[in-house]
């Protein structure tokens, strides 16, 4: 976690660092950093809180002059969240400053050594621990900072992108990555470092990120030089020209990240599908599965490795694969994975699947199945992240940056990519009949005027969250295809309105969860007319006869469930396989307004980050 921004260059850094900063909230909010060079000194000013209080503060704090600078939003892993523990860290000299992002594991006996040499410590970071060793190295051996960085991280076991400067050196900027991610923006004649491209989108398009074990000394008026960490030799730099513009990490006019997200899905899901659905020709093209078609082919099974919402994306790729592939599939939590010694056979293909790209567990798993053998493929809608590199093939979901931290257009575009896969899949094997193959494309390419229809409910959805806002739990319910999209539901109401939420199938509701039925507990079921629909109906008589609030997302034109439920929003019809992409949008709308009515940071909830990359 933790977004990191350098600037070195011409222009004023401060500006720059502090947008940047803002675009990087997602990646941790609790609290906020900058250190500047102004000339003669380092100015340096942090809080506990968001970068708007890190504003407040250098407002009455510091000057902002300077062209050099580095700040960082931090998600606390070592140390509370404080003044004292945000970054920068000061070396004990006062000349070395650094912002981190990562773990630092080995930094308790590192810390021990360097108190026995002296050295005191102000805050209960790994990072003030790293900072003191490259200041202890350089001195010692009397060397430039670039190689003290190089000698310090052979030492440090963990995870890492770091950037430091020295004030007697205000001429260059030191970043290295391990783990953590880190992109270079090239300008003419000006350098920006970042967590991701975000902070320098408007100023240059060309890029460089680091891979991991990489250490690169930034110059100023001059170049960049990358090594490798371990063995000093060189790396030619690749610079990529990057495809984002600044549209699309802007509000564009909505209130929050989260809603502009819910209603680019039409949009995004049309990207996703963009030049591989061919619905007219009956042909689907994905280089990523034609190119080892064999291995899918003869999979003995998939394994879906995620976390959070990719989860639940996995979960409904589970239903759809054995549905129309007649592949065995097992979804796991990667974190879970990663730990339980897992048989893994080299006939196994596994999917990871993330947003970001960067969540440690799913990488973590991704590198456990290679290292058996298993052909692993990516479904990323960060281009250019970890795992995308990591994997062996990939699919991106194309949706653009997801901003807030609920996922919303990622599982839609996730489901779209997974859908692609199951059909290809299903029409190699031989396991789906031409006309189901046909029905199955013409649908799926309907699916973003489906989505469309379903947004134009929000009024109403916003009616029923008014109702239902002060309810201090909350029950969805779904069968078959719709069980994730019911755990889903759930996960978006706990996670930015912070009301109790369970998902469950349906059926399950008897065997436990009906004891907390009564008059208060509104219980979200999920009833579209196709799949199970009249075991639905009676879940929903068993909920209806203990007083249960009844709030059922059901098919365009239905009528028994309307007859039994206090309230239904619609959604347009489509094959059930398909119906998550639909029936989940009305569950994000109403999330959403139910954490704006109770007034919640939609964006930035508490505790979360967007990206998490610890485990
Ligand atoms: O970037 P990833 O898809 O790997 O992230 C996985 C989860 O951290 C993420 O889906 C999380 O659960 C979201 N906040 C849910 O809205």
């Amino acid at each position: 976690m933790c977004g990191i921004v350098g600037y070195i260059g011409h222009r004023e850094a401060y500006p720059i660092i502090i947008k940047g900063l803002k675009r990087l909230e997602y990646r941790g909010y609790d609290s906020a950093g900058i250190a500047l060079y102004d000339g003669a000194d380092i100015k340096l000013s942090k809080t506990k809180g968001k970068v708007d209080d890190l504003e407040k503060r250098i407002a009455s704090e510091i000057s902002t002059t300077g062209s050099l600078g580095i700040g960082h939003t931090r998600w606390a892993t070592h140390g509370i969240p404080n003044d004292i523990n945000s970054h920068p860290h000061y070396s004990n000299s006062g000349d070395l400053v650094i912002i981190h992002n990562g773990i630092i594991e080995n930094y308790e006996a590192l810390k021990k050594e360097l108190i026995q040499r002296g050295y005191s410590f102000k805050s209960d970071t790994d990072t003030e621990v790293l900072i003191n060793l490259i200041e202890d190295i350089k001195k010692n051996e009397n060397i430039k900072l670039g190689k003290a960085v190089q000698i310090a991280l052979n030492q440090v076991i963990g995870a890492y992108a770091i950037a430091v400067f020295d004030k007697n050196k205000p001429n260059e900027i030191v970043v290295a990555k391990l783990g953590s991610p880190l992109a270079i923006g090239v300008g003419e004649d000006e350098f920006f470092i970042a967590s991701d491209a975000s902070p320098f989108i408007e100023y240059t398009k060309n890029a460089i990120y680091l891979e991991d074990e990489e250490i690169a000394v930034i110059r100023r008026h001059k170049d960049i030089k990358i090594r490798k960490i371990q063995d000093d030799s060189l790396v030619n730099p690749y610079v990529q020209e990057l495809q984002m513009n600044l549209e699309e990490i802007e509000k564009g006019g909505y209130d929050h990240f989260m809603l502009k997200e819910i209603y680019e899905q039409p949009h995004a899901i049309k990207d996703t599908y963009r030049g591989r659905l061919l619905a007219n020709k009956g042909i689907i093209k994905m280089a990523g599965i034609d190119d080892n078609i064999e291995k899918f082919q003869n999979a003995s099974r998939i394994i879906v490795v995620a976390c959070g919402t990719s989860w639940h994306a996995g979960l409904v790729a589970e239903y759809i694969f054995e549905d129309l592939a007649r592949i065995p599939v097992e979804v796991e939590y990667a974190s879970e994975f990663r730990y339980r010694n897992p048989v893994i056979h080299e006939n196994d293909v596994v999917i990871a699947i993330s947003q970001s790209g960067e969540t440690a567990d799913t990488l973590a798993a991704i590198k456990l199945a290679k290292s058996k053998g298993a052909f692993v493929f990516g479904v990323c809608n960060v281009v250019g992240s970890t795992i995308a590199r990591e994997t062996h093939a990939g699919a991106y979901t194309h949706a653009g940056p997801e901003i807030g931290v609920a996922s919303t257009k990622a599982f839609t575009t996730q489901i779209t990519v997974l859908t692609l896969i199951a059909l290809k899949l299903a029409k190699a094997k031989g396991t789906i009949s031409n006309e189901d193959y046909r029905l199955h494309l013409n649908e799926l390419a309907l699916i973003p005027e489906k989505v469309l229809e379903a947004l134009k409910h929000d009024e109403h959805i916003k009616h029923i969250a008014s109702i239902y806002k002060d309810a201090k739990n909350c029950l969805y319910l779904g069968r078959g295809f719709n069980f994730p999209v019911a755990l889903e539901g759930a996960l978006k109401l706990k996670e930015i309105s912070y009301i109790h939420a369970e998902g469950y199938p349906a059926a399950e509701m008897k065997h436990g969860p009906i004891a907390l039925i009564d008059e208060n507990m509104p219980i979200i079921v999920i009833a579209p007319k196709k799949g199970h629909y009249e075991k639905v109906v009676s879940n929903i008589e068993e909920i209806k006869a203990r007083q249960g609030k009844i709030i059922a997302v059901v098919t365009k034109g239905d009528t028994s469930v309307t007859n039994l439920a206090d309230h239904t929003i619609e959604v347009p019809e489509t094959l059930e396989s398909l119906s998550p992409l639909v029936t989940t949008i009305p569950l994000q709308l109403l999330s959403y307004h139910i954490a704006v009515m109770l007034e919640k940071n939609v964006d930035q909830p508490r505790n979360l980050a967007k990206s998490v990359t610890v485990e």
